[in-house]
């Protein structure tokens, strides 16, 4: 079945040149400016999901608002005071972005855990420009089901003509009919492929309208902040293409997904999108995905205005990240196997919440979670040198492997073709076994998980030491 969708959320995301901040319906922008330290609080909230009355205990950076959206700039320096208003402790992870190891925000490995009522100022420069998130990595599975996860976007040092700039955030609540929130998570869900959410959001809102300048060149930033749902995500009668890749500029094309051939965004992931908006106002463009093989509407875009006649050749392509190539004729194998746990109960997470089991293993060993320091790496890197991972999944479920500090990229699949594009997450289908290069520049204990949360805090988490 199709919906349609709402038509009550209509406004302007910004004219030509400088970007609104604040401009899109619902969703606050901070930009960080250099020099003045931005303040978060993580508190509760209320706020009303889609149709339904107001839900109480939801997780926030803003009293009864959505996590704003952060903006930073390339090799500017911010400033982050995290205080803690929750009554649980927290850390904060700046997810994709490849900074200091002491500023990553994963507790025992990079810092001890913020208590309650507590600040941890996060300061660190972001060397790529691009489209990030940040999220809480201690308490992860309550923290970010209750809604603290939030889109980071590091700007280009040269603007790349966009007339608007629209942030994405997906996400599903669990939440039932009267609002109330529902247990965030099943024992069944978490031994499987997840539990998924029953309210479908895009910054909160359900199905929301945005509006876009006719005949103007729109950058969509599609961020998959859920815990378990794997978007398929497409635009139809559309014209665009695809501009990034889970915050990295494409070295190698990716094909204008279609509902045939739908891009798969699993938890974790990001897709950057240059879109042409039709020249007549009030059209509307319409994000879809498929949900058990239905099209269901995600977001709209409406056209406003006199056509501004802008021609995707217009745009200044990005600048490609600056990382060293890894060197396959001197590159190491480290075989890594993803699969079920071997015990099935206990876990330890320290201050960071556990579910007193595990079902999942990293190279047969099941890990507690957030807090990863007890077991060792699961493999050790030389700095300096490049490696190839050999990412085997044994499970019939999907796994977003991801990786904090380093970005890799695919080298092959046995079971399709994958674009080397350079990525800090990917998605490992049932079966398959994905072989990616890196090289290790950035030295530290890097978190190494499965983005499914579920599967985080039941074993499949783990960290890779740069020595
Ligand atoms: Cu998005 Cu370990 O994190
Ligand atoms: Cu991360
Ligand atoms: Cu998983």
């Amino acid at each position: 079945m199709f919906q349609t969708p709402k038509m009550n959320r209509r406004n302007f995301l910004c004219g030509a040149g400088a970007l609104a901040l604040g401009g899109l319906a619902g969703v606050s922008q901070i930009r960080a400016s250099a020099g003045t330290p931005l303040s978060f609080r993580t508190q509760k909230t209320a706020y009303a999901i889609g149709e339904r009355p107001a839900t109480e205990g939801l997780f926030s950076f803003a009293e009864n608002a959505p996590p704003p959206v952060l903006r930073l700039k390339r090799n500017q320096v911010a400033r982050i005071d995290v205080t803690n208003g929750l009554e649980d402790y927290t850390s904060i992870h700046w997810h994709g972005l490849r900074i200091a190891n002491a500023m990553d925000g994963v507790p025992y490995l990079t810092q001890f855990p913020i208590a309650s009522e507590e600040t941890f100022s996060y300061e660190f420069t972001p060397p790529d420009a691009g489209t990030f998130w940040y999220h809480p990595h201690c308490n992860t599975m309550e923290q970010m089901a209750y809604g603290l996860t939030g889109i980071l976007i590091v700007e280009e040092d040269e603007d790349p003509g966009f007339d608007a700039d629209v942030p994405i955030n997906l996400k599903d609540f669990r939440l039932d009919d009267d609002g109330s929130l529902l247990p965030y998570f099943t024992a069944r869900g978490a031994a499987r492929g997840g539990t998924l959410g029953t309210a479908r959001t895009v910054n909160w809102q359900s199905a929301p309208e945005y509006e876009i300048p006719s005949g103007g060149l729109v950058r969509l930033r599609i961020v998959n902040t859920d815990l378990t749902r794997v978007y398929k995500v497409f635009l139809p009668n559309t014209e665009g293409h695809i501009i990034a890749w889970n915050g990295n500029p494409l070295r190698e094309g990716i094909a204008w997904p279609t509902q045939e051939a739908p891009l798969w965004l699993a938890p974790g992931e990001r897709v950057d999108i240059a879109l042409r908006a039709p020249d007549v106002a009030d059209e509307v463009v319409q994000a879809q995905t498929l949900i058990a093989r239905q099209a269901q509407p995600l977001f709209s875009l409406r056209t406003t205005g006199v056509s501004k006649k802008r021609d995707l050749g217009e745009l200044k392509p990005l600048v490609p990240v600056e990382v060293r190539e890894p060197d396959l004729r001197t590159a190491e194998t480290k075989d890594i196997l993803f699969g079920w746990s071997p015990e099935g109960t206990g876990s330890n997470n320290g201050l960071c919440g556990d579910f007193g089991y595990t079902f999942w293993s990293i190279n047969r060993n099941p890990w507690p979670g957030d807090a990863m320091k007890r077991s060792g790496p699961v493999v050790e890197l030389k700095q300096g040198e490049s490696y190839i991972l050999k990412l085997t999944n044994k499970s019939p479920n999907l796994h977003p492997i991801h990786l904090h500090g380093l970005i890799f990229r695919p080298l092959r699949s046995n079971r399709r073709a994958l674009p080397s594009n350079w990525t800090d997450t990917i998605l490992l289908l049932k079966g398959e076994v994905i072989e990616v290069a890196l090289f290790a520049d950035n030295p530290g204990d890097w978190a190494f998980h499965c983005h499914v949360i579920e599967h985080q805090k039941s074993g499949l988490s783990g960290y890779i030491s740069v020595v």
